[in-house]
């Protein structure tokens, strides 16, 4: 049924390999990410939480919250738990919560693709330029239906390869060298929608031309 690129070169569940490299990279970017990437990123984080009808007493799952680019966005009347990876990013998020008095805000070291968590535990997930960064996103989407209750909001920020012909092709040939810098280029919107069983209501780019695709989905379990 899926006989796509993304089928042939995802693996699934990844590697401890892969993990430990991935861990590497973002261990490297801790100290210049936000100078890098906050103001490509921040605007599409900011629109989305915005977006997503954050009711008082919510509990939300940030996956991959990196260094907490997306912290000052929640409200204050939800709870958040921030999971990561990398200790070095989750540092830069403390500091964030520690400078900024976020005690609605939690974190938590941890492989997205197998938490801890109970079934049922949250609301809401919040996921931004992650599903292209993990070794297996179809593992880590398994992980959030899991864990976001039946009918719960799945929210997603990330960049999926483009429709245009000639940008998907070098899409295709740089992503050797995306994925030594941390993140795949060569995902396809569409199989990833089918394949993570996720019910989109609504996708969109924030501009005509953009790089990023916000994703309003429920979970269907
Ligand atoms: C590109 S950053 C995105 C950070 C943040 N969400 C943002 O939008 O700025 C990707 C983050 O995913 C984390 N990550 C990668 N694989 C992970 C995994 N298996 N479990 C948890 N976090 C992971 C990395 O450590 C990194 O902090």
């Amino acid at each position: 049924m899926f006989s796509s690129n993304d089928t042939k070169t995802i693996r699934r569940g990844g590697t401890y390999l892969e993990l430990e490299s991935i861990k590497k990279i973002y261990a490297g970017y801790s100290h210049v990410y936000d100078a890098l990437f906050k103001r490509f990123f921040y605007p599409r984080i900011k629109h989305a939480i915005t977006y997503m009808d954050i009711k008082p007493g919510d509990m939300i799952l940030d996956v991959g919250a990196g260094t907490g680019l997306s912290f000052m966005v929640f409200p204050r009347h939800c709870r958040v738990v921030g999971i990561d990876l990398s200790q070095e990013m989750l540092k830069k998020a403390k500091e964030k919560i520690r400078e900024n008095r976020l005690d609605h805000i939690k974190l938590l070291s941890m492989d997205a693709m197998h938490t801890g968590f109970k079934d049922n535990s949250f609301d809401k997930v919040f996921i931004s330029h992650v599903v292209s960064v993990v070794p297996d996103p179809y593992r880590l989407m398994e992980e959030v239906s899991r864990v976001c209750k039946k009918g719960g909001q799945v929210v997603i920020v990330n960049h999926f390869k483009s429709r245009n012909k000639v940008i998907e092709a070098v899409e295709k040939i740089i992503n050797p060298v995306c994925k030594k810098i941390g993140w795949r280029s060569d995902m396809c919107l569409n199989e990833f929608i089918d394949r993570s069983g996720l019910h989109v209501k609504k996708k969109y780019m924030l501009k005509k031309l953009d790089f990023w695709h916000i994703l309003f989905a429920t979970n269907e379990k």
